[in-house]
C-alpha cells in the first residue's frame, strides 16, 4: 500500500474562552491518498472549520492545535515553519466566501501573480501566461482582460472560480475546500462541482471537500468522515456510508437528502432533533445521544469504535442502526 498524502493522528484542537476551554476538535483521524476525494460532513459547529485550519497551520490565536501525528507526503506538519512552507505551494485552500480571501484593492490578475512570484519566483510575464491559463482553466473567457477585473466587479460564482484558479496557480497536491460552494446558487454550485472533479483528474489533486451537505458528499465523494461534536463519528468509503451507513447520526443527515424520485416537491424532509451540544469542557460518553433515537443508558459511558476494513464507526450498536 502506498504512503497517504496526508496522515492525521490524534488532531486536537482547543480554544480558551471565558467559561472554559472549548474542544473544537477532540482527537480525530484520517488519511488522505493521492488524487483522491475526502469529504468531511456535519453540521455547523461540529468542528470542520477548526480542522481545516489546524491542517494548514492558520488557526486564530486562541485555538492551539496538537496531534499525535500531522504529516504532509512524510513531513512532520507539527514541526515550527512546515506548514507554512508547504502552504500555498504543495497544498492549498479555498473558503466559502472568497471576498475573504480576496483583497478588494488589488486586481485579480495582481493577486494571482503577486502570490505565484512570492511562492515559485521566475518572471512576471511567466506568472502573467499562467494566471491567465489557470483562469482559461476553470472556464473563465477572455481571461487576459478579467486580469484587470478587481474582485467586486465579478460574480459570486466567477470570484469562486477565480479562487480555485488562484489557489491552483502553485500546482499544488492537496486541495482543502472549506464550503466552497455553500453560497452559491445551486445551478452554480452543480458547476463548480464538476470543475473540481475535472480538475481533480486532470491534475491529479487530492481534496479535502468540507460541507454540511451530505447530498453534495455523495455527488463528489471518495471517501466520507461524518463528524460530530468535534470527533469523528463513522468514516468509510462513499458506497460504504451511502449503502450501509452505521452510526445513527449518519442515518439522521442521510433522511435529510432529498431522494430524487422519492421526495415529492415541498415534502418536509427530516430533521435531527435538538443542536449540537457545546464543545466547552469534557464530554464523557456518547455526544449525540441527547438526539439520538437509539440511546440507552450505556451510551453515557465511553463509546467503543466497531467496524471492519475501512469503514468503522463509534457507537454502541455492532449494525446498521
Ligand atoms: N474564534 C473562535 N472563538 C471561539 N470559539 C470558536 C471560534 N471559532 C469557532 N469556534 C467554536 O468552535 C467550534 C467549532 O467550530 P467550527 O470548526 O467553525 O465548526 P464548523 O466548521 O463545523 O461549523 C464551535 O463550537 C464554534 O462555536
Ligand atoms: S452510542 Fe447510543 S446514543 Fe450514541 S449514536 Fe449509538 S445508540 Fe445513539
Ligand atoms: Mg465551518
Amino acid at each position: 500500500m502506498t504512503a497517504p498524502l496526508l496522515s492525521v493522528r490524534d488532531l486536537r484542537v482547543d480554544l480558551k474562552t471565558r467559561i472554559g476551554t472549548l474542544h473544537a476538535v477532540r482527537g480525530i483521524s484520517f488519511d488522505v491518498a493521492r488524487g483522491e476525494t475526502l469529504c468531511i460532513v456535519g453540521e455547523s459547529g461540529c468542528g470542520k472549520s477548526m480542522t481545516s485550519l489546524a491542517l494548514m497551520d492558520l488557526l486564530p490565536r486562541v485555538a492551539k492545535r496538537s496531534a499525535s501525528g500531522l504529516t504532509f507526503d512524510g513531513q512532520d506538519m507539527m514541526r515550527p515553519r512546515v506548514a507554512e512552507k508547504l502552504r500555498g505551494r504543495r497544498m492549498a485552500m479555498i473558503f466559502q466566501e472568497p471576498m475573504t480571501a480576496l483583497n478588494p484593492a488589488f486586481t485579480i490578475g495582481d493577486q494571482m501573480v503577486e502570490a505565484y512570484l512570492f511562492h515559485v519566483g521566475g518572471s512576471r510575464a511567466a506568472a502573467v501566461d499562467r494566471a491567465a491559463q489557470m483562469l482559461e482553466k476553470v472556464g473563465i473567457g477572455s481571461a487576459r482582460s478579467r486580469l484587470g477585473q478587481y474582485p467586486h466587479q465579478l460574480s459570486g460564482g466567477l470570484r469562486q472560480r477565480v479562487m480555485i484558479a488562484m489557489a491552483l496557480m502553485t500546482e499544488p497536491e492537496l486541495l482543502i475546500a472549506d464550503e466552497p460552494t455553500t453560497a452559491l446558487d445551486v445551478t452554480i454550485q452543480a458547476q463548480i462541482l464538476r470543475l473540481l472533479k475535472d480538475l481533480q483528474r486532470e491534475l491529479g489533486l487530492a481534496i479535502i471537500f468540507i460541507t454540511h451537505d451530505l447530498g453534495l458528499v455523495s455527488r463528489i465523494a471518495d471517501r466520507v468522515v461524518v463528524m460530530y461534536a468535534g470527533a469523528v463519528v463513522e468514516e468509510g468509503s462513499a458506497a460504504e456510508i451511502f449503502e450501509a451507513p452505521a452510526h445513527p447520526y449518519t442515518c439522521a443527515l442521510i433522511d435529510c437528502i432529498p431522494q430524487p424520485g422519492k421526495t415529492e416537491r415541498g415534502a418536509h424532509l427530516g430533521t435531527i432533533p435538538g443542536v449540537v451540544p457545546s464543545l466547552i469542557g469534557r464530554q464523557e460518553g456518547c455526544a449525540f445521544r441527547d438526539r439520538c433515537a437509539l440511546s440507552e443508558a450505556v451510551c453515557a459511558r465511553p463509546v467503543p469504535v466497531r467496524g471492519h476494513g475501512s469503514h468503522h464507526w463509534a457507537c454502541i450498536r455492532e449494525v446498521a442502526a
